[in-house]
């Protein structure tokens, strides 16, 4: 089976690489590096000890997704690719409509000539917007509040339209909670040039030094510390779960979403007195006002997963906070 991954150098996109060439499918990546290193091809291929074609290439050229289409017999097709800083949509919006529903809808475009309609797309929990109730189900309202969530519920919409208009079509939509760690070999992972929006590369470039203090943005949330509460998930168990949703859609028609989550929810300040203490380490940081926007808590029940892509998340927080670090020092060791 071949699979192609758009935004295959990317964080999700490389961690799922490895798992499926692992997993024995033959893959084939097309990435034009505007958020990753060509170097991940050759960490993918050194973690696997397997080849794999690389197509340095936006989404949006038609030409070179058809030339890729020719090339190949895609089997199914993993979609990561878009741009996902959500302050950054709210600052220049056309760029997020631009390149996440243009690259997306020339990619189903050529899927559809090539009669390959086998599909998961990289959703986000974003499109829930602030949740009546917790855990959060999959059939929940769903709605956004800046342009990045926009681009995804719009794709979404997009891919329920087009499965209703042609029952050939299969389509897992995955709704990933807050993906964070890395590779256990320490050779892939997040490590952002910029100064990072997300709370763990923030905290990874503190205890480095790189950065002088974590804000913690806000701790009178209704939570239990009063800090905001996520659901962290290795992102490893998260590429696993891509494995199983390509078994799904490889074999099963229509289109459906999935939560993956690991159910659990964790503070701020847990996650870093976790990293503290599993790496040894201090990381400073003061508490500050609110993140506009920032909702106090958001966790999935993850049991839909669970019942029809037989995947659960595996690893726990500690392994989290561990493998994050580990890869930053191991990736500022090679710089
Ligand atoms: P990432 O930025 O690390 O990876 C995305 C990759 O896509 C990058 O390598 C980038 O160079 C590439 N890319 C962007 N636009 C492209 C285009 N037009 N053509 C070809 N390549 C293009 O992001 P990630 O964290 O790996 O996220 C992957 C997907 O998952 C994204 O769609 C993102 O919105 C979604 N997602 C991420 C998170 C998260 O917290 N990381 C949460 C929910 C959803
Ligand atoms: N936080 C801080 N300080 C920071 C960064 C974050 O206190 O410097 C806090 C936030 O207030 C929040 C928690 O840490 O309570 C997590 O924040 P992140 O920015 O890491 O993640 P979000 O939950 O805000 O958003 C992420 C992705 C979105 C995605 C969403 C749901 O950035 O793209 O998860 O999947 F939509």
């Amino acid at each position: 089976m071949k699979i192609l991954v758009t935004g295959g150098t990317g964080y999700i996109g490389s961690h799922t690489c490895v798992e499926l060439l692992n997993e024995g499918y033959e893959v084939v990546v097309i990435d034009n590096l505007s958020n990753s290193k060509i170097e991940v091809v050759d960490k993918i291929k050194e973690i696997t000890n397997k080849d794999f074609k690389f197509y340095e290439g936006d989404c949006c050229d038609k030409n070179l997704l058809i030339k890729i289409f020719k090339e190949h017999k895609i089997d199914a097709v993993i979609h990561f690719a878009g741009y996902k800083a959500v302050g950054e949509s709210v600052q220049v919006p056309l760029k997020y409509y631009r390149n996440n529903l243009d690259s997306t809808i020339t990619l189903l475009e050529v899927m559809n000539e090539f009669n390959c309609k086998k599909l998961a797309f990289s959703s986000s929990a974003t499109v829930y917007g602030k949740p009546k109730s917790l855990p959060i189900k999959e059939d929940f309202p769903l709605s956004t509040t800046n342009p990045y969530g926009t681009t995804k519920l719009m794709i979404e919409d997009i891919l329920r339209d087009l499965a209703k208009s042609d029952n050939e079509w299969s389509i897992a939509i995955l709704r990933y909670f807050n993906p964070i760690g890395a590779h256990k070999s320490g050779l892939i992972g997040e490590n952002p040039n910029d100064i990072p929006n997300n709370l763990m590369p923030y905290i990874v470039k503190v205890a480095t030094k790189e950065l002088e203090c974590l804000s913690i943005f806000g701790n009178d949330y209704d939570t239990k510390d009063g800090t905001g509460v996520r659901d962290y998930i290795h992102v490893v168990d998260l590429a696993k779960g891509h494995i199983k949703a390509i078994e799904k859609v490889l074999k099963d028609k229509g289109v459906d979403a999935y939560n993956l989550g690991t159910g659990n929810g964790y503070s701020v300040l847990e996650i870093v007195n976790t990293f503290k203490s599993v790496n040894d380490i201090d990381v400073n940081y003061k508490i500050t006002t609110r993140r506009p926007g920032d909702i106090d808590a958001c966790y999935a029940d993850p049991s839909y997963a669970k019942e029809k892509l037989d995947w659960e998340a595996k690893l726990g927080i500690d392994e989290m906070c561990k493998d994050a670090y580990n890869f930053v020092i191991n990736y500022n060791k090679d710089e």
